[in-house]
């Protein structure tokens, strides 16, 4: 599937719950935000057949995201079901971590290729803190565990300014030891992002520049999974350090993804409302073929980029938490 300006869409993201069972500051207020009733979001069932009319037309990386999607019952099911799709290369899942140890052993079975957890700090004190109710000790366990499985494993994390600012090298320590690949994400304003300051990525890597030579990084070997973000080598060692830098290095030009959210909207951009809602459609009988030809026609509306920087701007993303929208 291309967009008008000829990108190529082939990795769709699916939210499959608004629900979590952490508060992070920059995501949720800390009452939890307002989430979708059991029949306004998408049935597993549906994010299945969704799965499968966008392999039909391109989609070839899948990820699956929240909220907190290991809330969710049967997702073993679906990763298993998405596998089943011959043109599905990679097949992910972007969790907290809290509740992964539980599901490991069938998440490995199912044939889930990619795990990327977040953490922000390794600090017990701080993760309660950005977090509000988290317990660092299980989340850094479940890693630990994930490797023990082979799953490829990344961490993202987010620095916020009076937070963890002070975690940068700790994070860089935790991923060389565990043999993980550390990814510093910018803070976007979107819902309660917009009340913190976020860390800029070029900081951040000046930071560690203190301590390490970086040295650019532009393998095949990443393949698809390299994704927006720009790699280095860190120091001597054979570890990766990602920087995804949607503030301060758009890079919407290169942008090969769409969204579903958990009530079945397609969202072309992170930033724009969407402009098909696939649940209402799937759920009035529209055929497949008639779904497909909806699609595309929204997808070729994919905007040329976002306007983060744009103070003012009233559009999807300033009035939803992130896990109403999908991380
Ligand atoms: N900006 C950037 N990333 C965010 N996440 C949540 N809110 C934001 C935001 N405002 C990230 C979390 C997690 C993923 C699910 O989304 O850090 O890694
Ligand atoms: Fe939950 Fe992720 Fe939001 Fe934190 S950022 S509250 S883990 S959905």
């Amino acid at each position: 599937m291309k967009d008008n300006l000829n990108r190529s869409i082939n990795y769709l993201r699916i939210s499959i719950t608004d629900n979590c069972n952490l508060r992070c500051i920059y995501c949720m207020p800390k009452e939890g935000a307002i989430y979708h009733k059991e029949d306004e979001m998408i049935t597993l069932d549906e994010a299945f057949t969704f799965v499968k009319i966008f392999s039909q037309l391109g989609i070839e990386k899948v990820r699956i995201t929240g909220g907190e999607p290991l809330l969710r019952t049967g997702i073993c099911k679906l990763v298993k079901n998405i596998r089943s799709i011959d043109s599905i290369r990679e097949i992910g899942l972007t969790t907290n971590g809290i509740l992964l140890p539980r599901y490991l052993d069938e998440l490995y079975e199912s044939g889930l290729t990619t795990l990327n957890v977040s953490l922000d700090t390794t600090d017990e004190e701080k993760y309660r803190k950005m977090t509000r109710i988290g317990n660092v000790r299980e989340v850094i366990g479940a890693i630990k565990k994930a490797k023990e499985y082979n799953l490829k494993v990344k961490l993202n994390s987010l620095i916020i300014h009076d937070f963890n600012e002070d975690e940068i090298d700790s994070l860089v320590q935790f991923a060389i030891e565990n043999d993980v690949i550390l990814r510093f994400i910018e803070l976007m304003p979107i819902g309660y992002g917009k009340t913190l300051k976020g860390f800029k990525n070029d900081d951040i890597k000046k930071k560690i520049e203190e301590k390490y030579t970086l040295k650019e990084f532009d393998d095949d070997e990443l393949g698809s999974s390299k994704g927006p973000a720009e790699y280095y080598k860190l120091g001597d060692t054979d570890k990766l350090i990602g920087f995804i830098s949607p503030i301060s290095h758009c890079f919407c030009e290169t942008c090969n993804r769409v969204r579903i959210t958990s009530d079945g909207k397609l969202k072309e951009c992170l930033y724009y409302e969407g402009n098909l809602d696939l649940k209402e459609e799937l759920r009035k009988g529209t055929s497949q073929e008639e779904l497909k030809e909806k699609i595309i026609k929204a997808v070729i509306l994919k905007k040329k980029q976002h306007k983060f920087l744009e103070i003012g701007k009233v559009e999807d993303s300033d009035e939803k938490a992130m896990s109403m929208i999908g991380g």
